[in-house]
C-alpha cells in the first residue's frame, strides 16, 4: 500500500444508510479492479462506519473515520468516540486535522498530535490534512503555514506518514491550484517529513480540494502526488469511479 496510488472520499456530514448502499454498490466493481495499483477508501460518517464495513466486507474498499477523539482512554467524555471504538467497528484509517476541524472546531497541532497518538495506539492510520488559506498563500506564507502544520510529526515517532495537503481555498470551490504550485507543496511536504521523522520513513502525500473526474489524471501525474483526497466527487459513484481509474489507466 506504501507503493500504490490512494484515493480516499471524505463523504464529511453525508450520507443515509439507503444512499449510502447505493453508492458503494457502484463502488465495489470499480474498486476491486483497481485493487493492485490503487488503494481505495472512503471515510465515512462514525454512525455508519460498522453498517459499511459489513457492507464492504469481501471487497477491496478499505473504510475510514473522519474524526477520532483526542481523548485516549474511554471514559466519561460524552458525545466523543475514542480511536479503539473506531478501531473496533473496523475502520483502517482516521483523517485528522481537517481543515473543517480546524476551522469549526478549533483543533491546533497540540490536539491534533493526541489525535496522532491514539489513533496509532489503537492500530489506526492517521492522514493528516494540512493547508493554507486563501489569505495566507495571498501573503506568501503558504509554506510556513504547512511547515508548522507538519511540526508536530517530530513528537510522533512515526514510520509511515500519510497527509494529505488540501489547500482551504481549491475545497469545495472548484478552484485548483496550478500544477506547479500542487508540485512545489508536495515536495516541501516529502522534504519536511524526511527531516523530522528519518530519511526511511514511508510516506505518502495525497493532494485534496475540488478534484474531479475531469482533472483527476493531471493532478495525479504531479511529482510527489501519491494520490487523492476527493469531497463533494466522492458522494457519486462514477466521478469517484473515474478518479479511481484515472490513479492507473490515465486516460
Ligand atoms: P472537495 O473535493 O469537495 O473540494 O473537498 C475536498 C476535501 O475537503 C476532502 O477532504
Amino acid at each position: 500500500m506504501w507503493q500504490q496510488k490512494w484515493v480516499i472520499g471524505n463523504w464529511k456530514m453525508n450520507g443515509s444508510n439507503a444512499a449510502n448502499r447505493t453508492l458503494l454498490q457502484g463502488l465495489f466493481q470499480p474498486v476491486n479492479a483497481a485493487a493492485a495499483q490503487v488503494y481505495c477508501g472512503i471515510a465515512a460518517p462514525n454512525v455508519y462506519l460498522a453498517g459499511i464495513k459489513e457492507f464492504a466486507a469481501n471487497t477491496a474498499l478499505a473504510v475510514g473515520a473522519e474524526d477520532v477523539s483526542q481523548f485516549a482512554v474511554n471514559g466519561a467524555f460524552t458525545g466523543e468516540v475514542s480511536a479503539q471504538m473506531l478501531a473496533d467497528v473496523g475502520a483502517q484509517f482516521v483523517l485528522v486535522g481537517h481543515s473543517e476541524r480546524r476551522q469549526y472546531f478549533q483543533e491546533d497541532n497540540t490536539i491534533l498530535l493526541e489525535k496522532m497518538q491514539n489513533s496509532i495506539a489503537a492500530g489506526l492510520l492517521p492522514i493528516l490534512c494540512v493547508g493554507e488559506t486563501l489569505a495566507e498563500r495571498e501573503a506568501g506564507q503558504e509554506e510556513q503555514v504547512v511547515a508548522a502544520q507538519l511540526s508536530l510529526l517530530a513528537e510522533a515517532d512515526l514510520s509511515e506518514v500519510a497527509v494529505a495537503y488540501e489547500p482551504v481555498w481549491a475545497i469545495g470551490t472548484g478552484k485548483v491550484p496550478v500544477t506547479e504550485q500542487i508540485a512545489a507543496m508536495h515536495e516541501l511536504i516529502y522534504r519536511q517529513i524526511l527531516s523530522l521523522c528519518g530519511k526511511d520513513v514511508k510516506i505518502r502525500v495525497l493532494y485534496g480540494g475540488s478534484v474531479n473526474a475531469g482533472n483527476a489524471a493531471e493532478i495525479l501525474a504531479v511529482s510527489h502526488v501519491d494520490g487523492a483526497l476527493v469531497g463533494g466527487a466522492s458522494l457519486q459513484a462514477d466521478s469517484f469511479a473515474a478518479i479511481i481509474q484515472a490513479a492507473y489507466a490515465p486516460a
